[in-house]
């Protein structure tokens, strides 16, 4: 053996070891990372440079399933999403961050510019897309045209047109109560982002950079157990009915948002949505065509992929003496 072939058989182990050394040292760094050093709810894997990249990619396309999972398994239903050429996003179904984002630090959490210049283009200067005074402004304007008088005046005329009772008979509560807990589960807005004005911290402890985007999420606070107990996964409508009058708290059922900027069209839409599931579903029937469960796409608003193919049939109607016609 010559005198460079066995330095060579003495660097392999010396170069095995050191690259042994640096991964450990990595793991070390990561797990570090992950488990929460100073922030508690680092949940997704996240590595020196690239951070959480990796695990975002490989989750890129079921981002709801994934936040969600992360979220309920964190000690404080927040996680941070930092990876390389993203901006710093806490994602938060913390009811109390929630609340304080939206209402008690409600100036600190605009939408902000990396929001509304992206949809300038589509929605210009119109109250979805403005802050500050801008947004004040048309916000007491527009508010007197979603007053109650105005919406009892649309919801009786509706009702006549339908001939239903709307509001207030057993029937209406159970449709209302079957909406919220749709929306509960497949929130028309999935998710919905500010982006903080100043460095500030969350109620859990999550620190707020300047800039960061803060994301409370619906979808996911919609399947927490710790909101909605263990059978949060489940349809169950009458849990609606079993609430207090004033129902949920917006912060716990961010669904409309909830604050300053609360959704103004909450009631129409409600109104909107008992008009046609009346209209419609009394006098029709339709049995999806595919079976399974159509995917949900959680896009500025949501829908399903592809649509939701059915096939409609006339219900029978009862006639006055008790016989059925089609
Ligand atoms: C189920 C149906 C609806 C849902 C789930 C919903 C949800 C929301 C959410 C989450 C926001 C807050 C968006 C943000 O600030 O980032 C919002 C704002 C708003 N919504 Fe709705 N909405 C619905 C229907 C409607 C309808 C039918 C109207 C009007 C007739 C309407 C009018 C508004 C307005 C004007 C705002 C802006 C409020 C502000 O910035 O001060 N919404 N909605």
């Amino acid at each position: 053996m010559d005198l460079e072939c066995c330095s060579y058989y003495l660097q392999l182990p010396l170069l095995t070891c050191c690259l042994f050394l640096l991964y450990s040292i990595f793991n070390v760094f990561a797990a570090a990372r992950s488990c929460g050093s100073g922030d508690d709810q680092l949940a997704p894997r996240s590595y020196p440079v690239v951070g959480c990249l990796v695990d975002f990619y490989r989750n890129r396309r079921r981002l709801l399933g994934w936040y969600t999972a992360l979220l309920a398994a964190s000690p404080s239903q927040t996680i941070v999403v930092d990876r390389l050429g993203a901006r710093r996003t806490v994602v938060t179904a913390n009811p109390a961050n929630v609340e304080h984002v939206l209402k008690g630090n409600f100036g600190n959490y605009p939408k902000g510019k990396p929001f509304t210049e992206v949809l300038g283009d589509l929605l210009g200067g119109g109250i979805f897309n403005v802050d500050g005074e801008m947004w004040y402004r048309q916000r007491k304007m527009v508010s007197h045209e979603f007053s109650a008088r105005v919406l009892r005046e649309t919801d009786s005329g509706r009702g006549d047109v339908v001939g239903v009772d709307l509001e207030g008979s057993r029937g209406a509560r159970v449709l209302h109560a079957a909406l919220c807990e749709t929306m509960r589960l497949y929130p028309p807005v999935a998710w919905d982002s500010k982006h903080a004005a100043e460095d500030d911290v969350l109620p859990d402890g999550t620190r707020v950079g300047r800039g960061d985007r803060v994301t409370y999420f619906p979808y996911g606070m919609g399947r927490m157990e710790s909101i909605w107990g263990p059978d949060a996964g489940e349809f169950r409508p009458r849990r609606w009915l079993a609430l207090p009058r004033d129902g949920v708290s917006p912060f716990k059922y961010p669904v409309f948002q909830g604050g300053p900027r609360t959704c103004l069209g909450k009631e129409m839409a409600f109104v909107q949505m008992k008009f046609v599931a009346s209209a419609v579903l009394r006098r029709f029937e339709r049995r999806p065509v595919a079976e399974g469960s159509p995917v949900f796409v959680p896009l500025l608003t949501a829908h399903m992929a592809g649509g939701l193919k059915v096939t409609v049939t006339r219900r029978r109607h009862r006639q006055q003496n008790g016989t059925c016609e089609r």
